[in-house]
């Protein structure tokens, strides 16, 4: 008998403070900063999104989509075997946000570790967790996306600062008869990381560098165009599917001109494109499972659909994942 993964819950959390378009662009005024709601909306297709406040961590958002998901899919904790958390603003250099989280959850000895993907992070986490559950090597884990990318921001750039969030998304992911997960295609090209990075670290107790985010947009804009009708296609052949299967779209979402420019280039209606990043902006490796536990919540997406992922960010990396829900 074959063994597959399949997700069984879904979760995820946003941090209270919604921050709209507008109230971003007084508060960088006051720095002198100019921005606008127009200029937001038109280049992006963010209206708001959620800040975390000081001292919340990537484990605590995470922590509460974990619960979510794990109520969704009627699994105690203490039955989770694995968990990866995709993050790039992890609580500390070390130990892992997802050791933090499994303490946060009471549960100890199962494996956990972090993925660093940047914004195609839940997508890496999601293809090795359901190579752990294929390998017998795990059963049930919990795969989660959870970011603060607030604390990254360099909040004097206007071509970066509006354009990100915090929060997280969670899946549980179990060993099945039947899939599940379908197909999955994984890329990376560390000649373009410069294009999208943090430069900063940490050395002998000082920062070295520059802690905060820079972003060429048209770079990243043309790459992330390119690539994401690639290994959208790449991974229906390796499942042996078309265009035509798939329910829901589920992008990285960070443009919505990138989303709509994949759709497209797919053939597929826009109304089969879930889209999250006009309430969430982007919050990186995050992104997905937001969007996938809203479509799923709000009963757009149900049992047996066929889901195409797709994350493309910094590295840089992209991928996708197709399954039937
Ligand atoms: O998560 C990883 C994936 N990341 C992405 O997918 C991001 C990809 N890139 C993008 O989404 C777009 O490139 C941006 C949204 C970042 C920028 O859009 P754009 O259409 O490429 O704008 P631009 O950089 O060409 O800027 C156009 C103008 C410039 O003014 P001038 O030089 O034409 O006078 C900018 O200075 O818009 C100006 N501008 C702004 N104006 C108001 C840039 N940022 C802002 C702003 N508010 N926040």
């Amino acid at each position: 008998m074959s063994r597959y993964s399949r997700i069984t819950g879904t979760g995820s959390y946003l941090p209270p403070r919604r921050i709209t378009n507008a109230d971003l662009a007084v508060e960088l005024a006051a720095r002198g900063v100019e921005t606008s709601d127009d200029w937001i909306v038109e280049r992006t297709g963010i209206r708001a999104r959620h800040f975390a406040d000081s001292g919340v961590t990537s484990s605590d958002l995470g922590l509460q989509a974990a619960r979510q998901a794990l109520d969704a899919a009627g699994v105690a904790a203490g039955d989770i075997d694995l968990i990866i958390v995709a993050t790039s603003t992890p609580d500390m250099i070390f130990p892992s946000a997802a050791c933090i989280l499994q303490n946060k959850l009471g549960i100890a000895g199962c494996a956990a570790f972090d993925v660093q993907a940047v914004c195609s992070g839940f997508v890496y986490a999601l293809t090795i967790a359901d190579s752990l559950i294929k390998t017998s090597t795990a059963t049930r884990a919990l795969v989660i996306g959870a970011e603060v990318f607030s604390r990254i921001l360099d909040f004097s750039d206007r071509t970066t600062c509006v354009l990100f969030g915090d929060g997280a998304g969670a899946v549980v992911l179990e060993a099945s008869e039947t899939p599940g997960i379908l197909a999955s295609d994984l890329h990376a090209d560390g000649r373009h990381v410069g294009i999208l990075c943090v430069p900063g670290t940490v050395s002998g107790g000082k920062v070295l560098g520059d802690p905060l985010l820079k972003m060429d947009g048209k770079a990243v804009f043309k790459l992330a165009v390119g690539v994401l009708e690639e290994t959208a296609r790449a991974t229906l052949a390796k499942a042996g599917r078309t265009a035509g299967d798939i329910d829901w779209l589920i992008p990285h979402q960070a443009n919505i001109r990138i989303m709509q420019g994949t759709a497209k280039k797919l053939k597929l209606p826009l109304d089969k494109l879930v889209v999250t990043v006009d309430e969430h902006g982007n919050t990186s490796a995050a992104s997905i499972p937001l969007a996938l536990d809203a479509a799923v919540r709000s009963g757009k997406i149900k049992r047996g659909d066929t889901l195409m992922l797709e994350g493309v960010g910094g590295g840089f990396t992209w991928g996708a994942v197709l399954l039937d829900f």
